[in-house]
């Protein structure tokens, strides 16, 4: 039996969306935008789909845009930013997504500048010099900062950025990918202007998400054609998706405080587990802050490193090397250069779901006691 602890990446397919999105794609086959029985049936699941989104970080319907994950839905809202709402500067972090850090560049080849926060060793950003930088220069500028970080895990403090952000007049964007499903983000109690989410993290399927964009401010659409979705994102909607995602999401926030705590013992097990038995290696994050499904730990310098992940494959075992992205990529991440990890040494991210036992982990255990034995 393989052992899957790259939950960061992606979940599988919760058996409460699946059977959803079968019966979608047996029953309801309409274009939402007809207007006979067919059509308004799928209108439903959509809207339906949309009132659970809302519910579950407390937004109104109106403020809910569906997407094709966040990707796409932190595009829109950078674009947005920049072209409708009179952004000249945006504050963030180098150790942003690239969905967040390519457009970021984009935007500031046009000529508008980004300034990018020093991040710690631990990857925590400095919030004193975000009200710095806030208060000692007034343009209208947006902040992108992610809630967790989706390599090394660390939290940010939504709450505190929200709170600078407001009293500087700044708009705040959160890519709260990582988060959405597993940890509760209230849009009534600290104020965002956009979140974005992805169903695919949370035990729903991939390609399908959503943007949050704050009811007080109206950014243009960033694909173009038909009126779908309000105007906002032209394209016969994902149906079978959205459906999906919404049934994956009430499981997960049904669920949150059983699959949190064995996450967080889950976490614990294998933390203790390699610290113990692999000299050497460390954990990379936030360990007082940090998401609990991310455990990132540097190994050793070692002649077999290189083939790490690989090995662990053979053995059954599938991680990751940071995101998902650089994953079938062997060079270090940005992220990792930014909070100082030497190159000779070899990070692997191990990542969690409820699904997941302490015999697995025992048996990466044992893996890893092969891979870097005792000298
Ligand atoms: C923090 C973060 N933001 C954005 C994304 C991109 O999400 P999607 O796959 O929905 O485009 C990911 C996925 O790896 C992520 O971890």
């Amino acid at each position: 039996m393989r052992i899957y602890l790259d939950n960061a990446a992606t979940t599988s397919l919760c058996q409460e969306a699946k059977s959803e999105m079968i019966r979608i794609m047996e029953e309801v086959y309409g274009n939402p935008s007809s207007i006979h029985s067919e059509g308004r049936k799928a209108r439903t699941v959509i809207e339906n789909g949309r009132k659970t989104i809302a519910n579950a970080i407390n937004a109104s319907v109106g403020e809910i845009f569906f997407t094709s994950g966040s990707t796409e839905a932190a595009n829109m809202v950078i674009e947005g930013a920049v072209n409708n709402l009179g952004v000249t500067r945006i504050i963030s972090s180098p150790i942003e997504h690239h969905c967040v850090l390519h457009p970021l560049e984009k935007i500031n080849k046009s000529g508008i500048p980004v300034d990018y926060l020093k991040v710690g060793k631990k990857g925590q950003i400095d919030y004193d010099e975000l009200t710095h930088l806030l208060s000692t220069n007034h343009e209208k500028t947006l902040v992108c900062l992610m809630h967790a970080n989706n390599e090394i895990g660390t939290i940010n403090d939504v709450g505190r950025i929200s709170e600078i952000c407001s009293s500087n007049n700044a708009y705040f964007f959160s890519d709260t990918t990582q988060t959405i499903g597993h940890i509760p983000i209230d849009v009534q109690q600290n104020k965002f202007h956009f979140l974005t989410g992805s169903a695919h993290k949370f035990y729903g399927p991939k390609g399908c998400g959503f943007v949050y964009i704050n009811s007080e401010i109206t950014i243009d659409p960033l694909i173009l054609g038909g009126s779908q979705e309000r105007n906002m994102r032209a394209g016969t909607e994902n149906i079978i998706g959205i459906a999906g995602m919404a049934t994956a999401l009430n499981y997960t926030l049904l669920n949150l405080p059983s699959f949190q705590e064995k996450i967080s013992s889950l976490r614990e097990y294998l933390k203790s587990g390699i610290l113990a038995n692999i000299d050497g290696s460390y954990v990379n994050g936030d360990d007082g802050s940090c998401l609990p499904k991310i455990l990132s730990v540097s190994f050793p310098p070692s002649s077999r490193n290189e083939m790490l992940l690989m090995n662990l494959d053979i053995s059954g075992i599938a991680a990751s090397g940071g995101s998902a992205c650089s994953s079938g990529v062997e060079s270090q991440s940005g992220v990792l250069d930014f909070i100082g990890e030497p190159q000779d040494r070899k990070t692997v991210r191990f990542s969690f779901s409820h699904n997941n036992t302490y015999q697995q982990l025992d048996k990466v255990i044992e893996s890893l006691k092969i891979l870097f034995p005792k000298s």
